[in-house]
């Protein structure tokens, strides 16, 4: 039961209060269209670019985040930023001496003198949807850096809406370039090689056509609310 502070103040909560807000129940993640990874628990991220190709990566992004927001948001924070609840996930190496420790948080969850820190998420959520959120949290771009950028992006975000009519007087290869680069600029923080940034996100989705500069454009709009 999630137990509301108005709740707490009018009917009192005691049973809540006691497991602080580990007691809600975890959110069973659909992996569909993730390679599975077996039984045993591996110690380090099966769903990178270098080791598992773009498009499972992509994959493993876009069902990582839905995954992080039912079960992870709520105390590290929308996006991974932490709000001082829980730590900053992002900072976490993404490499094998990261993975082996969010891996371990991951199955066990935290226990602090009998109170429930941290719900264990393993055997409920499985390791195909515990690889997604990792890879899903290591790709979150530097929101420093995504600042700088920021009007540089909008820009390119009102030309392209320019476009979502007649994309005839566009440049495809130049906006590709152009937003490519600023994507390049932008880092992660766990040292992972790609930022899954607005920036990113929005040169895949240009093809020419009006439909993709509409798509592109949305997509700016969607990272750069989120990101300030
Ligand atoms: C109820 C709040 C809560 C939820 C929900 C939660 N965590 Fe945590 N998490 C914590 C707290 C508190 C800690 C710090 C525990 C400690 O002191 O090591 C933590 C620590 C961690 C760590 C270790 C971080 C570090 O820098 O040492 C990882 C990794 C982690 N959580 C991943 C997750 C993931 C992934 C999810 C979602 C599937 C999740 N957590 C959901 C509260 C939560």
């Amino acid at each position: 039961m999630k137990c509301k502070v108005a709740w707490i103040v009018a009917f009192g909560c005691a049973a809540s209060l006691v497991y602080g807000h580990g007691d809600v129940a975890p959110q069973a993640v659909d992996t569909t269209g993730l390679p599975e990874v077996g039984e045993e628990w591996l110690t380090e991220n099966p769903y990178r670019a270098e080791a598992a190709g773009e498009d499972v990566w992509k994959a493993a992004v876009e069902i990582g985040a839905s995954g992080y927001n039912q079960n992870c948001a709520r105390c590290h924070g929308l996006e991974v930023v932490s709000g001082g609840l829980a730590p900053d996930l992002r900072f976490l190496e993404a490499e094998e001496y990261g993975d082996e420790w969010y891996v371990e948080r991951f199955v066990e969850g935290y226990t602090q003198n009998g109170i429930t820190k941290m719900p264990a998420f393993g055997d409920l959520l499985g390791q195909e949807a515990a690889w997604a959120i990792r890879t899903y949290i290591e790709t979150r771009p530097d929101d420093e850096a995504m600042e700088s950028v920021t009007p540089d992006l909008k820009a390119l975000r009102d030309e392209m809406a320019g476009y979502v009519d007649d994309a005839s007087a566009a440049d495809a290869d130049a906006l590709i370039e152009r937003l490519s680069g600023i994507a390049g600029d932008i880092e992660t923080l766990s040292g992972a090689p790609i930022a899954d940034s607005p920036a990113y996100r929005a040169a895949a989705l240009i093809d020419g056509t009006p439909g993709g500069y509409r798509k592109a454009a949305e997509a700016l709009t969607i990272g750069l609310s989120a990101a300030n």
